[in-house]
């Protein structure tokens, strides 16, 4: 099959590029490199063995993506690319909108111009807002609380209505819980510009000594040792989610919603000393003010990607850091050679 990966640079989009290779896919990677770097694209050829297809691509250019797909042969695309940090977003809205609405809709347009009528799409846990309902189930109503989370609930309803509008379409809608890890290799893995907002990032960057300490935001939630749970899920298990959707699609038609979690939830305290435990010494850490926006507890139920996918997460928590911490400590600015901070 001929997998076209939007956003296929970045973190989760390199993971899932060097799996579909590694199953024999052929794919073509687009990609604008405002947030990652062809270097990634580079080491998953020499993981792999093999080539992708790249090209320098915005999704905002309509011409440039109905030129990419008038070549013909694209069977299926993996829609990842797309801006993520929710500070930002609230910053910047009109950026995100832009960039990620206006961004799918020239992507499914071209899609429809060329007949290609199969997706999935990269959403997120983020679309169910701050609800304490755990596990989040598929059907918890979508309650986006930030610009960025919005787009993807946005992003979801246009999807929606597409594939009533046309039952020809296959659709998935992926909703991922926290990303971290990194391929076994230490090759790829997930390399943010600037402060990471993220806490696998910003533990990694104190314990390879890019950073004095991780801040904790809160130790007054209602869990176990009073710190935010969140359920953290390994990048290759995720990638390997994507690949059980693209092969449910290509034998269904209609839109489907699916969690990608492991369904087993950790407190920040939990990351930070299993962490600990990977790199051998201990991660300094202080407790702060809550963050805005941030929920108690979020952790899915991943039981209709198991029964309609067969499709589960298989690393646990110590794996996700010793895979984390092997990328970083062989790669202590990602994939650039200067410090960025
Ligand atoms: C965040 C985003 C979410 C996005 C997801 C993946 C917010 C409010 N939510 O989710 O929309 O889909 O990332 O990109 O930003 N923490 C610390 N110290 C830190 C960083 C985080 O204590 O320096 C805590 C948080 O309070 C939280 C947990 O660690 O309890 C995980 O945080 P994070 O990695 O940012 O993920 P989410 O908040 O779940």
């Amino acid at each position: 099959m001929k997998v076209l990966v939007t956003g296929g640079a970045g973190y989760i989009g390199s993971h899932t590029t060097l799996c579909l290779l590694q199953e024999g896919h052929d794919v073509i990677v687009l990609d604008n490199l405002m947030n990652s770097s062809s270097e990634s694209l580079r080491r998953v050829e020499e993981i792999s063995g093999r080539t992708v297809d790249f090209r320098e691509v915005d999704l905002l250019d309509a011409d440039a993506v109905d030129a990419v797909f008038a070549e013909g042969a694209v069977d299926a695309v993996v829609h990842f690319a797309g801006l993520k940090a929710v500070g930002e977003s609230v910053e910047r809205p009109l950026a995100y909108y832009r960039n990620n609405v206006v961004g799918t809709l020239n992507l499914v347009d071209s899609m429809e111009k060329a007949g290609v009528r199969r997706l999935v799409f990269s959403s997120s846990a983020t679309v169910y807002g701050a609800s304490e309902h755990v596990p989040l189930i598929e059907k918890s109503p979508m309650d986006a609380t930030n610009p960025y989370g919005r787009t993807k609930e946005q992003i979801e309803d246009i999807l929606t209505d597409l594939g009533a509008a046309d039952p020809s379409w296959s659709i998935a809608l992926l909703r991922y819980f926290n990303p971290v890890g990194a391929h076994e290799s230490g090759r790829i893995g997930e390399d943010p510009r600037g402060v990471p907002n993220n806490l696998l990032p910003f533990v990694a960057q104190v314990a390879v000594g890019r950073r004095d300490k991780v801040m904790v935001f809160g130790n007054d939630y209602p869990t176990p040792d009073g710190t935010g749970v969140r359920d953290y899920i390994h990048v290759m298990d995720l990638a390997a989610g994507h690949l059980a959707a693209l092969r449910f699609l290509a034998r269904a038609t209609g839109t489907f919603r699916w969690n990608l979690g492991t369904g087993r939830g950790s407190s920040v305290l939990e990351v930070i000393e299993a962490f600990s435990t990977a790199a051998g010494r201990q991660i300094p850490y202080e407790f702060t003010e809550r963050r805005p926006g941030d929920a108690a507890v979020s952790y899915a139920d991943a039981s209709a990607a198991l029964a309609e996918l067969g499709w589960s997460a298989r690393r646990g928590l110590a794996e996700m850091c010793t895979d984390h911490w092997r990328w970083q400590q062989a790669n202590p600015y990602g994939y650039q050679h200067e410090p960025s901070f």
